[in-house]
């Protein structure tokens, strides 16, 4: 209902601007025309609110219920207004209710019911503008280290973001920022070497049976021995001057852990590019050559940094950023702020962006606002661009701890994952005991996949993404709540009408459609918010607003279901409200979609 939301918005700015806001208080217009109209707080307030005269009022000195009345006069005068609107009621100090005609509301439903994208708009479509592309830097894990639930959060709500943009006609880039560079792969290689004593040429078909312990086993060897710590040091500068052995070697290394991530990227159905830190390299001599010609470079105790205003640490004192160390070595925000130029800079060098989004843990909120700060002191965030971080809490235990298992280890992802199968599969088996049904082990096996890896997306994605959250096997998987297997449980539901349903396409495509029903039109009403949703994920970035409303949506669905029938009714009402299902069947599964998760006919 984007377009009639923002047709009714227009037509109440302009009656405000003509009746009320004389010439001399337009400054104040320009402030108050933001929130003019806004979604109605309570279903039974109409479908828009709209609470500008209790600001007039402060304005004017006068009483906000007369500025209601005199503006409401004026209001049902506009041609627009009393075409969109039923009568425009004043209600409390003076809020102005808002409730659309059913005629419009009925032009709207036949709409998306021909809509693919179910009413959602292209981003791209009311302007001449170009499409715009946005990079969305996502799940992004270390080589050689554990790929680990931060990351699975990551990988899960950048992926959905992505999908969100790329439904609304974005360009979109999805890059895996992996840590792929850096001293710590001069303890890797030497430890590679010493265990292969120095010979490495047979390097393809060295297998490392566990990279996260060699890892662990190289640290300590740094952490320990002096000896072993010189030659690693050594081993970085060669590496950095492309010494081939020890190329071959860190590329050994990248290739083991890629093939790790990528199984994980194999379950979960995630499509991203690999352009991992080390693309950056030959951009980063440029990084500081830039910011000392911009003079924003500050030299501190040997270590080239930038001074970040308005950020103290504990001590009050201004927090730098390094850019180079004293070392000569440089950090994870260096290649950040190559990173972010290379993005928004115009092709062929460069991805020319409009939008960068990255999506990481809140530990990295700082480090992303030093970036963000130095980035545009050095103005390498080109006019209407935008960069966003988007933060996400910790991943908990039921006991509000970190996640473990039984015995105190972390959790691999892999097991992780096939834990949540597992799980849906003695589900479903109880069930199909519990109800006498016989099911193929192909159906057993594709539903559990589709349940379990579905309840692990949508218990992730369907939190406030600031907060920790609290993992839960048998929250995730529980058929009640707001949960995946609810909202694919009430999919299934709409596919066995269609199943029961004989009536032809033909039929069920005539145009008229009525209704009059309560949870009828409470089901429409909810129908028309969809895009409203979408849309309002695109700016603030926040996925749970589509799990929250795709819940509110099933259930106001599940209500209609089991209270009015739906094939035994007459012809025409039977035809209407196969056409309610049809459009619920669309939302959802455009939205399950959206949130990566697949779908079922039956379970
Ligand atoms: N590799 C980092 C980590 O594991 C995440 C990288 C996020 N992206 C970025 N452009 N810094 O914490």
């Amino acid at each position: 209902m984007q377009v009639i939301f923002k047709e009714l918005t227009k037509s109440f700015e302009e009656t405000l601007l003509e009746s009320l806001i004389k010439n001399e208080k337009k400054e104040e217009f320009e402030k108050i025309r933001k929130n003019l109209v806004n979604q109605a707080s309570k279903e039974e307030f109409g479908d828009y609110q709209c609470n500008i005269c209790l600001v007039l009022s402060k304005i004017y000195k006068k009483n906000p219920k007369e500025i209601a009345i005199s503006f409401v006069q004026t209001l049902k005068k506009n041609k627009k207004i009393s075409n969109l609107c039923e009568d425009l009621e004043i209600a409390g100090p003076g809020f102005i209710n808002i409730k659309l005609k059913n005629n419009i509301l009925i032009q709207e439903i036949k709409s998306n019911i021909k809509c693919p994208r179910a009413g959602v708009p292209l981003s791209h479509n009311n302007n001449s503008h170009a499409q715009k592309k946005v990079i969305v830097d996502f799940s992004s894990p270390n080589i050689a280290k554990e790929m680990h639930v931060g990351h699975l959060r990551s990988t899960i709500i950048g992926d959905s973001i992505s999908k969100i943009f790329e439904l609304r006609g974005y360009i979109v880039l999805r890059l895996n920022h992996i840590g792929d560079w850096g001293t710590q792969f001069g303890m890797l290689i030497t430890q590679l070497k010493d265990l292969y004593s120095n010979n490495l040429k047979g390097i393809d078909t060295i297998k490392i049976s566990d990279l996260v312990e060699f890892y662990k086993d190289s640290k300590k060897r740094f952490d320990n021995e002096i000896e072993f710590q010189n030659r690693s040091r050594e081993e970085v500068v060669k590496l950095q001057n492309g010494d081939k052995e020890s190329i071959g070697a860190w590329k050994l290394l990248c290739n083991q852990s890629r093939k790790e991530f990528n199984e994980i990227y194999k379950t979960l159905n995630i499509k991203i590019k690999e352009r991992g830190e080390s693309f950056y390299n030959p951009f980063l001599k440029l990084i500081i050559e830039d910011l000392n010609y911009k003079k924003i470079l500050v030299e501190d105790q040997g270590a080239k940094c930038v001074f970040l205003d308005g950020m103290t640490n504990k001590e009050g004192n201004p927090l730098p950023l390094i850019i180079q160390k004293k070392d000569g070595g440089f950090n994870y925000a260096t290649t950040d702020l190559a990173a972010l130029k290379y993005r928004f800079n115009k092709e062929p060098d460069g991805d020319n962006a409009n939008r960068i989004i990255y999506v990481t843990d809140h530990g990295q909120s700082n480090h992303f606002t030093g970036v963000f700060q130095v980035a545009k002191r050095a103005n390498w965030i080109p006019e209407d661009c935008e960069v966003n971080h988007v933060p996400f809490g910790l991943v908990q235990g039921i006991d509000g701890k970190k996640l473990k298992t039984r015995e105190g280890e972390t959790i691999k992802l892999k097991d992780l994952l096939s834990e949540s199968i597992k799980r849906a599969k003695e589900d479903l088996l109880k069930r199909l005991e519990d109800e006498n049904r016989y099911e193929t082990d192909e159906f057993i096996l594709n539903t559990s996949k589709v349940i379990g890896i579905g309840a692990v997306k949508y218990a992730d994605l369907s939190q406030n993404r600031i907060t920790n959250y609290q993992f839960s096997f048998e929250k995730m998987l529980s058929l009640n709540g707001n949960t995946a297997p609810y909202l694919l449980y009430t999919l299934v539901r709409i596919s066995g009408i269609n199943r029961k349903n004989n009536m032809t396409e033909d039929t069920v495509n005539s145009e008229s459609i009525t209704y009059s029903h309560d949870l009828e039109w409470k089901l429409i009403k909810k129908l028309l918010k969809f895009d409203e949703v979408i849309i309002s994920i695109e700016k603030d970035l926040m996925p749970n607003r589509l799990c929250n409303y795709l819940f509110e949506l099933c259930q106001t669905f599940n209500r209609f279901y089991d209270q009015l029938p739906i094939l035994k009714g007459k012809m025409n009402t039977k035809i209407s409200r196969l056409k309610l299902c049809s459009l619920t069947e669309k939302t959802l599964k455009l939205s399950l979609e959206l949130l990566g998760i697949n779908t079922l006919e039956r379970m």
